[in-house]
């Protein structure tokens, strides 16, 4: 089995992430199974999370990258409601009771946002093959 991804990730230009403005939703893969995150800046800090609520695994955003309530206090779930804290994730209200979201380190350095890879989400890579699900048949010479 391949050594897991520990290196920086690039993400994004710093500028792509305004305060408490829309998230840049990216794809990683979590337990090895396609899955979906997110980065945001609150407080002028960059933050990220799996797009996966705590109280039932589904996706939080109400629209691609729209995760603040309108007050852009709290990171809300379209789905039930739970709330979270933005700086750590931490479940504040609804139904995710003691949860939290999964958090996702994040750096950023001469312009640019970097996220870290951990045992449990990785990059999605792909093989010389192509992207899963490219099936266009090769090219034939004649
Ligand atoms: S799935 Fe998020 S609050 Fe229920």
């Amino acid at each position: 089995m391949a050594e897991p991804i520990t290196e920086a990730q690039p993400l994004c230009a710093s500028g792509d992430l305004l305060e408490r403005d829309k998230a840049i939703v990216f794809d990683v893969r979590l337990w090895r199974a396609p899955a979906r995150a997110f980065a945001l800046r609150f407080d002028g800090k960059v933050v990220a999370y799996m797009n996966r609520c705590a109280h039932v695994p589904s996706e939080l955003d109400w629209q691609e990258g729209q995760f603040l309530d309108m007050d852009k206090r709290w990171i809300l779930c379209s789905v039930h409601g739970a709330a979270y804290e933005p700086a750590d994730g931490q479940c504040v209200g609804g139904p995710c009771g003691r949860g939290r979201l999964m958090p996702i380190a994040t750096e950023e350095r001469g312009g640019m946002v970097y996220w870290y890879p951990s045992r449990d989400i990785q990059p999605v890579v792909f093989d010389d093959a192509g992207p899963p699900g490219d099936t266009a048949a090769p090219e034939s010479t004649p």
